[in-house]
């Protein structure tokens, strides 16, 4: 069966795109299932860096086709951009590389001025979302009031849609002090995307099930993580979709018989971005240097990320609940020169010890990780193209991560370039 998943196993920038984008090159198709322009996937070729929020990390291969699932929540203006952007740079030049699914929902501009308004009005207790609508928009499609990329092209239809939205939006928006968004404004800005996107537009589950009879490999791009999941995550501090495998389901139409293989993206160590609980959170020199070594600095909104130690809870939770059979384990070039590296196995949660995720926020935020220790090593990693070429210490640190998440490593990076890679296994064939 050549379809992979590959999903982020902590929460969020992992190193996705830079394995996508390694990956596509052997892929036909590379689909994204859900989330929006929250993501930022960085992917650096030959020095050159673009990053992608929602454009599937695969188009940087000219044969490759990329999709948008109905899953993913467009933001029509930024897609318009992004494609421009990646046309500028010689990529994305036929049309019909690209291919964005008709009943998609559609990010207004009510949706990120509630997004930014409500986080205001939060203060202290804010989640840190990206402020990109993604929250609200997923809200009107459950509401069964949203607006789809199908809607979007349909001027009559889209004013009806629009004008019962702000019917419900608009006074809610008022109640955070804004000025609600003018209809005939926003009905005139959306034509011209929706002019610009009609020929990308079509029915991509019609196209995902073509390919999967036709024996084509296909990669589905997970966005977020496991503990970014609406259900299985740090609840409240969780993104507005299901982040797990299972979604590819419902996201890009696939039935659970077409999907099997599921590659877990997670970086050598822990950074979160935004508010919630991060048990091995690291608040001293070693944090600050892993965000300087690491560049970690969001994507999307360029906010430092929080840094901690590895928590193979964490890992372990994404590894059941997602089914990996994999792990590409991202990153480790970041720890070379650390003395001594720590492994969370599990927590201390008032006197009660857990090696599961507590579902309980209080419980979690104040978990006392229980952790273990080992040798770090000095070498630079970044020209390691083979398991062997690594040191001893980092070897052994891979393999106590595969025992204790239940997964084996099939895939090691050791820089952000496409090629600082050490492959173990086929990924399709795992
Ligand atoms: P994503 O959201 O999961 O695709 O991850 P992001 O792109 O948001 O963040 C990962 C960051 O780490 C990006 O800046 C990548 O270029 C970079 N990166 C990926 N893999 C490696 C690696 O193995 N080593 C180093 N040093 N950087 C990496
Ligand atoms: P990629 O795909 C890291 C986080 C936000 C916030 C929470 C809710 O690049 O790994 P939202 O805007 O989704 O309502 O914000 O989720 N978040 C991410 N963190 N990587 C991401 O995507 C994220 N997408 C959302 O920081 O805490
Ligand atoms: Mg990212």
């Amino acid at each position: 069966m050549p379809t992979l998943i590959i999903v982020g196993a902590q929460w969020g920038d992992e190193g996705k795109g830079k394995v996508v984008d390694h990956f596509a090159a052997h892929a036909d198709v590379v689909a994204r299932y859900q989330g929006g322009n929250n993501a930022g996937h960085t992917l650096v070729v030959g020095g050159e860096r673009t990053v992608v929020h929602l454009i599937p990390a695969g188009v940087l291969h000219r044969g490759t086709t990329c999709i948008l699932g109905n899953g993913v929540v467009i933001d029509p203006k930024v897609l318009c951009e992004e494609i421009e952007g990646l046309q500028e740079k010689g990529y994305l030049t036929d049309a019909g590389q690209l291919r964005i699914d008709e009943r998609a929902h559609v990010i207004l501009p009510v949706h990120c001025m509630l997004d930014r308004a409500r986080e205001a009005s939060l203060g202290e207790r804010a989640i840190g979302t990206t402020g990109r609508g993604i929250g609200p928009c997923y809200e009107d499609k459950a509401a069964r009031r949203g607006v789809r990329v199908v809607d979007m092209l349909d001027a009559r239809y889209f004013r009806d849609a629009l004008d019962k939205i702000m019917a419900e939006r608009g006074p809610l928006l008022e109640l955070y002090g804004e000025q609600p968004p003018e209809i005939d404004a926003i009905l005139e800005e959306y034509a011209v995307y929706a002019e610009r996107l009609r020929p990308y537009v079509t029915d991509t589950t019609i196209l995902v099930s073509e390919q999967i009879a036709a024996g084509k490999r296909i990669l589905f791009e997970g966005a977020q993580a496991a503990m970014l999941d609406l259900d299985h995550g740090t609840y409240p501090f969780v993104t507005s979709s299901n982040t797990v495998a299972g979604v590819v389901g419902s996201g890009a139409g696939v039935a659970p018989k077409h999907v099997g293989r599921v590659l877990g993206i997670a970086k050598a160590y822990t950074t979160r971005v935004g508010a919630g609980p991060f048990p091995t959170e690291l608040e001293d020199d070693i944090g600050a240097k892993l965000r300087q070594v690491g560049g970690e600095f969001g994507a999307t909104t360029g906010r430092p990320r929080r840094c901690g130690w590895f928590d193979a809870v964490v890992v372990k939770q994404a590894a059941r609940l997602s089914g990996l059979s994999g792990i590409a384990l991202t990153k480790l070039d970041v720890l070379s020169g650390i003395p001594t590296l720590k492994i969370a196995t599990a927590y201390d949660c008032n006197g009660e010890r857990f090696d599961r995720v507590p579902a309980s926020v209080s419980a979690l935020t104040q978990a006392t990780p229980i952790y273990e220790e080992l040798e770090g090593w000095t070498e630079d990693l970044s020209g390691a193209r083979r398991f062997e070429e690594l040191p001893v210490a980092a070897r052994k640190y891979i393999s106590r991560i595969e025992e204790l998440t239940g997964a084996p490593v099939t895939l090691i990076s050791v820089g952000a370039e496409r090629d600082e890679t050490i492959l173990l296994r086929d990924p399709f064939l795992l």
